[in-house]
């Protein structure tokens, strides 16, 4: 699969990218990065790539052409590909998104800048405004990267059969059990005894059971989308049971 990034600051998602399970991805040429300089497509001697926003107002907004220029390079003659656009105003992203995108052959990331960007280059080409989440960041580079991690990721070959993903958290949508490791007593702190027992099973729902309650506490909505088979299922609506009747007494106290 390969990755375009339409970017100011190429380094940036070069230097972030070459490091850990991509880096080696990348090496092994299972996955490409081609990143581009906006800039190299200014139209102007002093490479100006922004403007003054129409209507006034704060801060300076990238110039439609320098993108599109640089968007139809990498498109050369072949059909259009699919473009995603880095913004606060995008659909969040999430699991399913990335497990989406990465059956693409190629995809395109357009990184912003200043206050935004020409409106009329974002309706002529941009096929998927993403965001990472409810904050605001200085620009696109950080999501661009976090977005090609996570889609990398799902790349058949990208992850060995030890890195697999489909234990890991939102598989199943539920949140991962605790991991421990040597030494067996830290600090006087001992590893749970069942993962000494070498009792697969007994391993399996432990894990399972400590998934759940992790995902309780820290993203309820989640088990909305949980598949449990039956002794899970009824290890939830205990645990649930027992969150509501503490809810319920809080509330008398009141
Ligand atoms: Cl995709 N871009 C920027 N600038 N800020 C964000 C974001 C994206 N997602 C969350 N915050």
């Amino acid at each position: 699969m390969k990755f375009h990034v339409m970017t100011l600051f190429p380094e940036m998602i070069e230097q972030g990218l070459h490091t850990s399970i991509l880096g080696r991805a990348l090496d092994a040429g299972i996955i490409s990065l081609n990143t581009v300089n906006i800039r190299d497509y200014s139209e102007d001697k002093h490479r100006h790539v922004d403007d003054y926003p129409y209507g006034g107002g704060a801060g300076m907004v990238m110039a439609a052409e320098p993108i599109a220029k640089c968007y139809e390079d990498i498109c050369g003659e072949g059909p259009k590909k699919r473009l995603v656009y880095l913004t606060p105003w995008g659909r969040v992203f999430n699991q399913d998104m990335a497990k989406e995108l990465a059956r693409e052959d190629e995809l395109v990331f357009l990184c912003g800048h200043y206050e935004g960007v020409d409106e009329r280059v974002l309706s002529r080409y941009v096929t998927d405004p993403v965001s990472i989440g409810d904050y605001v960041l200085s620009g696109g580079e950080l999501p661009a990267m976090v977005m090609i991690d996570a889609i990398a990721r799902m790349v058949p070959g990208v992850l060995t059969n030890e890195e697999s993903g489909e234990t890991e958290s939102f598989e199943n949508s539920l949140l991962e059990y605790p991991q421990y490791t040597r030494p067996e007593v830290w600090r006087d702190e001992a590893v749970p005894e069942v993962l000494l027992s070498g009792h697969h099973a007994k391993v399996a729902e432990w894990r399972m059971q400590r998934s759940i309650d992790r995902t309780i506490q820290y993203r309820p909505e989640l088990m909305e989308g949980a598949v449990l088979d039956k002794k899970s299922a009824k290890y939830y609506r205990e645990r649930l049971a027992e969150k509501n009747k503490a809810e319920e007494e809080c509330k008398c106290e009141k």
